[in-house]
Formats: structure tokens, C-alpha cells, sequence
């Protein structure tokens, strides 16, 4: 039995292709493996706050020196990198906005990546290398976007601060198995879409089979 949490990061319900091929992606998912325990967090709504100076003074604290207000201040994010400890899978749907990610999505990362939690500097003190603390876990990430090439060697690689950036955070918190479903062109809507929509289902199939069939013991 695994732990799957589900990070939405689209502010659009119906609408969101992210959230419409996250949702693919958990069905499937539970049909290889009914017993998975499966856990949603909104993030994309913007009903996660940004983080304060009263927070940024907490965080930067060592642990046995907070007061009761400091450790009220962390409770929210302490939360949110208790259920990224949890789970063993990770799938995050997250839109492209203005070439990075919705600012809520921001929201929730600068949330989450919390020293001495999820991240440390590899001496204790800052020393430029840092050593992730989220271990054992696997991710994936699927990518909504209006236009296309931003693959490495695309067209548009270069403005690509979206999947680039959330893989680089995980990947700072420790998680370092990452692998990206795209959904792209949805501005120029029609056939173009259509076979980006039918890419991604694909890809979809293709990573749950994969993933399922290279399992070293059997499902439980
Ligand atoms: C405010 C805003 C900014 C956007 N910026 C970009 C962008 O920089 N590059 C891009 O390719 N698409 C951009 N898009 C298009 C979205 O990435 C696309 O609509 C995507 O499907 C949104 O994800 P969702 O369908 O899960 O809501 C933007 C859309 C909005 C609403």
C-alpha cells in the first residue's frame, strides 16, 4: 500500500487541463492499485498564504528556541511538509504562468521548503551545499501550457522557469525521481490540441504501465 498525494496548483476547477489529466492519472492509478491510500491538497484556489516576516523569524529559529507564537506561525507549513514526509508519490499538477508557476504554486513551495525539514546545509551552517531531506520518494509532474517548445532544445527552452524550476526545488528538497506529463498548445486550441491532449493521455498510459510492470514484488 502506498501514500499518493495530489498537490493541485490550477486556480481553475472544470476548466484546468492540469487538473482534468491529474485526475486521469489518480484513476488509473488506483485501478493498478485499489489499496493506495490517496491524499489532495489544494493549492491552486490561492487559499495557501504567503509566507511573513513573522514566519521567515520562526523558520530561521532552531527548533527548541521558538516560542508558542513562533510554532503557531510554522503550524500551516508544518502541516504541508508533514503530508510531503507522508507520501511515497508525489503528482502535482501545475500550470505555466508567465513562463513560471501560478503564484499560489510559489506560495506553496516557499511553504515547504523549510529548513532542517525538508532541506540542510550539508555542515549544519551555510556552506552553499544543500542536502534534501525528503527521501525515497518518486514525483510527477504535470505541465499545462498555452504554447509549445519548451522541452530542452525547444524553440523556447530557454523561458522555460515553469517544470525546470518546480524539478529543482523537489529536486533541492530531495526528490529526485521526477517525471513530467506535458499538455501543450492549448491557445491554439483545434487539431493542434487535440494531439497534445492525446500525447499526454498517452504518456500517462505509458509512465502507469511502465511503472507497474517493473514493480520487483507484487502489488499489495
Ligand atoms: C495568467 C496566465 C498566464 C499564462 N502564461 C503562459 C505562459 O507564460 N506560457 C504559456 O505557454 N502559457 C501560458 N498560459 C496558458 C496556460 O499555461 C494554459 O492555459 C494552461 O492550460 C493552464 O493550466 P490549467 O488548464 O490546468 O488551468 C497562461 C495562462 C494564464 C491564465
Amino acid at each position: 500500500m502506498r501514500k499518493v498525494l495530489v498537490v493541485n496548483g490550477s486556480p481553475r476547477g472544470d476548466r484546468s487541463h492540469s487538473r482534468r489529466l491529474v485526475q486521469l492519472f489518480i484513476d488509473q492509478w488506483t485501478a493498478f492499485n485499489p489499496k493506495d491510500i490517496v491524499h489532495y491538497r489544494e493549492v491552486g484556489k490561492g487559499n495557501l498564504p504567503h509566507i511573513s516576516e513573522d514566519w521567515i523569524a520562526a523558520a530561521f529559529t532552531p527548533p527548541e528556541d521558538r516560542t508558542a507564537e513562533m510554532k503557531e506561525t510554522l503550524g500551516l507549513s508544518d502541516r504541508l511538509v508533514d503530508e510531503l514526509l507522508w507520501a511515497d508519490t508525489i503528482i502535482a499538477g501545475v500550470p505555466m504562468y508567465n513562463w513560471s508557476v501560478p503564484s499560489s504554486f510559489k506560495a506553496y513551495m516557499d511553504q515547504v521548503m523549510r529548513i532542517g525539514r525538508t532541506w540542510k546545509f550539508e555542515s549544519g551552517k551555510p556552506d552553499g551545499v544543500y542536502v534534501g531531506l525528503l527521501e525515497n520518494k518518486e514525483m510527477y509532474l504535470v505541465s499545462a501550457r498555452g504554447d509549445y517548445g519548451y522541452e530542452p532544445n525547444g524553440h523556447n527552452a530557454h523561458m522555460n522557469f515553469q517544470s525546470n524550476y518546480v524539478k529543482l526545488v523537489f529536486g533541492i528538497m530531495g526528490v529526485e525521481d521526477i517525471r513530467e506529463v506535458v499538455l501543450e498548445n492549448e491557445e491554439y486550441g483545434g487539431e493542434q490540441f487535440s494531439h497534445s491532449i492525446k500525447k499526454a493521455e498517452g504518456r500517462i498510459q505509458q509512465l502507469l504501465s511502465k511503472r507497474f510492470k517493473t514493480l520487483k514484488e507484487p502489488l499489495r
